[in-house]
């Protein structure tokens, strides 16, 4: 059973969750355009990548975004900062609505903690541990933008429905991909809900499980970060998230709710981050 506090699932929400975006990363695909640039801060329409992946966390429950960052990458702490002079200049001439953009974008309740070495996505979790306070939390990966903000209070429906657990996003992919990914095991326990089972990440095609990967959107209980404390690097020499995860299996229940490929956008190769320009602005338009 969950050992977490359940009754912050079960409408006595004592406090809002955090939500923790990793973005310390190198953003190698997309040298040479990440060489100044963080990936992160690259223009999907309207705006840089990650503030649709703040807004998210931000519109599903999540009253403070912490940006795992790394020294190197100010341009996104400038992004979520205050700019009183722009804001004066716009207003002085005439361009109200841009000046709220910008006002907007800078009050956002984006905090920071940094990952100065590239030590796997679980090692960037865990230097989030002490913002999270001792709380389930919800992880955003900013490769992939959810814009209808649907996805997080999908999963916390099916946190609440199975008594506080763990929950995170998976999406069915071709078998040729499966070896990009986290990959589950588990049994269907309702429509288009599964208990998992097992977790592996990055197993060759022939060893995957199902060809159901994990996606980029979790809802973890606080024991993550304990485990994370201890887990060994795994694929890549990596700190993993998703082999804690596995070791939270043996304490706690886990579930995994499927997702349809029309409801993220990947924006993780310049080709995917292309198409996803195309299909938002669509959306938008
Ligand atoms: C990470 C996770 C992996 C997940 C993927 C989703 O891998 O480790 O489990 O399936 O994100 O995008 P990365 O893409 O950082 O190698």
């Amino acid at each position: 059973m969950p050992m977490h506090n359940a009754a912050h699932f079960n409408g006595i929400k004592e406090a809002p969750l955090k939500a923790i975006i990793p973005a310390a990363g190198l953003g190698t695909r997309f040298l040479p355009a990440t060489k100044a640039v963080p990936k992160e801060m690259l223009l999907v329409v309207d705006r840089p990548a990650i503030q649709y992946v703040v807004e998210e966390g931000l519109a599903s429950a999540a009253d403070e975004v912490i940006i795992v960052n790394s020294h190197d990458k100010q341009a996104i702490e400038e992004h979520f900062s205050p700019d009183p002079a722009l804001v004066e200049l716009l207003r002085e001439r005439g361009k109200d609505s841009l000046a709220d953009k910008v006002e907007y974008v800078g009050n956002l309740p984006v905090t920071f903690v940094y990952q100065d070495e590239a030590l796997g996505l679980g090692h960037a979790v865990l230097c989030a541990a002490q913002a999270s306070a001792g709380e389930p939390f919800y992880v955003l990966l900013g490769d992939v933008l959810v814009p209808n903000n649907k996805m997080l209070p999908a999963m916390q429906a099916v946190s609440d429905a199975h008594g506080g657990a763990s929950v995170i996003a998976v999406m069915p992919v071709p078998d040729d991909e499966v070896s990009r990914f986290g990959v589950i095991d588990g049994e269907e326990a309702e429509p288009g809900v599964w208990k998992i089972a097992s977790l592996v990440e990055k197993p060759p095609v022939e060893e995957a499980p199902t060809n159901l990967a994990v996606f980029g959107r979790y809802l973890l209980s606080p024991r993550i970060m304990e485990i994370l404390a201890d887990v060994k690097p795994g694929v890549g020499g990596e700190i993993q998230l998703t082999d804690a995860m596995a070791q939270l299996l043996d304490e706690e229940e886990m579930y995994a709710l499927v997702i349809d490929p029309t409801d993220g956008f990947d924006t993780g190769t310049p080709q995917s981050w292309l198409d996803s320009n195309i299909a938002i602005a669509k959306m938008q338009a």
